[in-house]
């Protein structure tokens, strides 16, 4: 089975227990006011739904797509976001042609196929759903301070589990690896590897133009604050679709 459908199962909540809802509020409090006024928003890879639900509170008329029923059914439980949400697989957008006026992608929700080609695929989906004038919001680490900042391996406990985590860069392909074994308490253990793509800003310019998107800004943290390889937080691109499409 692929790495992403064990992840974001039942093992998420451990693993990214650090993660959680002030964090979303307070970024979509700068971002919100870059989104609004152009249409719905689908929220791609929207998981528990953190940043929909802040999205929604801001007044937005967010929907969020995502491939793990484990995640959606705690969005919709946990959230109240039920009937904003569908399972499905990016590669593949459940949605209209040209009809909604911003994507966002969230906190490292790309970059996880084996292949460059499904990457594209995915921003290719993006770009057909886009508005003219539509944007894309795509929230990324960034890949030279997590290459300096690497640990290779690491032990924490969460809730009684016991998490270990092996991580290594392979530069060749820019592919950062972590081999990830979660011990419950009562001894049962789960193990999985994880790659995601260490993109950057010349990549996603690529991949974005490949699609027919041009990259209309780059910040570096979610108070959309410059981009500085060395120092930034985070690497987020905003993308937008021509005002005229072809095809
Ligand atoms: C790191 S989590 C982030 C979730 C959410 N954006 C957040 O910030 O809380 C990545 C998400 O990507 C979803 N995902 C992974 N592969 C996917 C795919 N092929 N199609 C749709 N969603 C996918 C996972 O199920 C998971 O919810």
């Amino acid at each position: 089975m692929e790495w992403y459908k064990v992840a974001f199962g039942e093992l998420y909540p451990i693993l990214y227990s650090h993660r959680d809802d002030a964090e979303a509020a307070r970024a979509v409090s700068r971002l919100a006011p870059l989104l609004a006024g152009r249409g719905p928003i689908v929220d791609v890879a929207c998981g528990a739904g953190r940043y929909l639900a802040a999205f929604a509170a801001a007044g937005l008329d967010a929907f969020g797509v995502d491939l793990s029923e484990y995640l959606l059914i705690d969005a919709s439980e946990q959230r109240g976001l039920g009937g904003r949400l569908v399972l499905a697989d990016m590669r593949v957008l459940p949605v209209r042609d040209a009809s909604v006026g911003a994507v966002t992608n969230m906190f490292t929700s790309f970059g996880y196929f084996e292949t460059d080609g499904d990457d594209r695929r995915v921003v290719r989906e993006v770009a057909r759903v886009l508005v003219p004038g539509g944007l894309f919001l795509l929230d990324y680490l960034n890949a030279t301070r997590v290459a300096r900042e690497l640990v290779a391996e690491s032990t924490r406990e969460v809730e009684g589990a016991v998490v270990h985590e092996k991580r290594r860069l392979d530069e060749r392909r820019a592919v950062l690896h972590k081999r990830v074994r979660v011990k419950f308490e009562g001894g049962r253990e789960v193990e999985f590897s994880e790659r995601v793509r260490m993109y950057g800003v010349a990549d996603f310019d690529a991949l974005l133009g490949d699609a027919g998107l041009s990259v209309r800004a780059v910040y570096g943290s979610y108070d959309l604050d410059g981009f500085d390889a060395a120092r930034s937080p985070r690497l987020i691109v905003l993308g937008e679709s021509p005002e005229e499409k072809h095809g």
